[in-house]
């Protein structure tokens, strides 16, 4: 059975939703919050939007939100998706810290963690001597399920297409036993990458040390412009000069006002 959400209703979720998100949902959208919630309306054993909209508002560990946005937005993510991302990486940016051999990078909605691991394997690929370099990269998403799923580091063998099978040995072991179809991420890739839940609507974030480079792809779609614009400028402010920013491949920045320099579609860059 599906539910039905009244006018009033979704409303009171709309707001809801892009006040704690920034994701901003249009009119059209009601019958499909409705379809998309239905199922755990049903889990819940609720039977109205309203009740869940209590359940959802009450919770004070915030769990029945973020369960919420998972099932409104999608998760989707991919190792080495967007590719020219990862040989920009590779190209440009790496052989600029050559001298200083230190590196910090935020994926800031990294989903389940295909993207700060992408991140990773690139830079023990190619940087020279990778043991004399000081990598950190932060990983962070709103939602705490997709977290604790990055943080495991553990993928079913088809995940890694993408990959070619010796990076992908060489970053990844092969399960066995119990495990066997699955590859879980070795230690020295792991210790590189400290995973955080944060908020991107938050006004700041707790990041001490200007960034490199910050990965923002795929989560801007959700927003309006004036969250994006706000979003884009607090992204300024935390990395160094001449540090970049990639967002996803259909996004844009054409529409919002910011300080950015545009190198390619989807690459910019902090003034020197
Ligand atoms: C489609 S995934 C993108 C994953 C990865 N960046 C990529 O491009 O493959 C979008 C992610 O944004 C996260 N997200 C949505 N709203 C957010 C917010 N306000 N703050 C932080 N993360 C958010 C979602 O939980 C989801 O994991």
């Amino acid at each position: 059975m599906e539910y039905t959400i009244t006018a009033e209703e979704f409303q009171r979720f709309r707001t809801l939703i892009y006040n704690e998100s920034g994701i901003s949902l249009s009119e059209q959208k009601q019958t499909l919050l409705a379809s998309r919630l239905s199922k755990r309306l049903r889990d819940l054993s609720l039977s109205t939007f309203a009740e869940y909209y209590e359940n959802v508002t009450k919770d004070p560990t915030r769990e029945e939100f973020t369960r919420m946005l998972d099932l409104i937005s999608t998760n989707k993510t991919d190792f080495f998706r967007e590719p020219k991302h990862f040989d920009f990486l590779r190209e440009r940016i790496m052989p600029e810290l050559f001298g200083e051999k230190r590196i910090r990078i935020w994926s800031s909605a990294c989903s389940t963690g295909e993207e700060p691991y992408t991140i990773a394997m690139t830079l023990f690929e190619h940087a020279p001597n990778p043991s004399q370099w000081d990598f950190k990269i932060l990983a962070s998403d709103i939602s705490t399920r997709v977290l604790s799923k990055a943080a495991a580091g553990l993928y079913q063998e088809d995940r890694f297409r993408d990959v070619p099978s010796d990076v992908l040995k060489r970053h990844f072991l092969r399960g066995r036993g119990e495990s066997a179809g699955m590859f879980k991420v070795k230690p020295h890739l792991a210790a590189v990458i400290q995973f955080r839940r944060l908020n991107l609507m938050d006004s700041q974030f707790p990041i001490k040390n200007p960034l490199d480079l910050i990965f923002c792809r795929n989560v801007m779609i959700y927003f309006d412009r004036p969250t994006q614009a706000t979003l884009v400028n607090k992204f300024y402010r935390y990395l160094k000069p001449g540090g970049y920013l990639f967002i996803g491949h259909s996004e844009s920045l054409q529409w919002v006002e910011h300080s950015f320099k545009s190198l390619a579609p989807t690459i910019y860059q902090k003034e020197l």
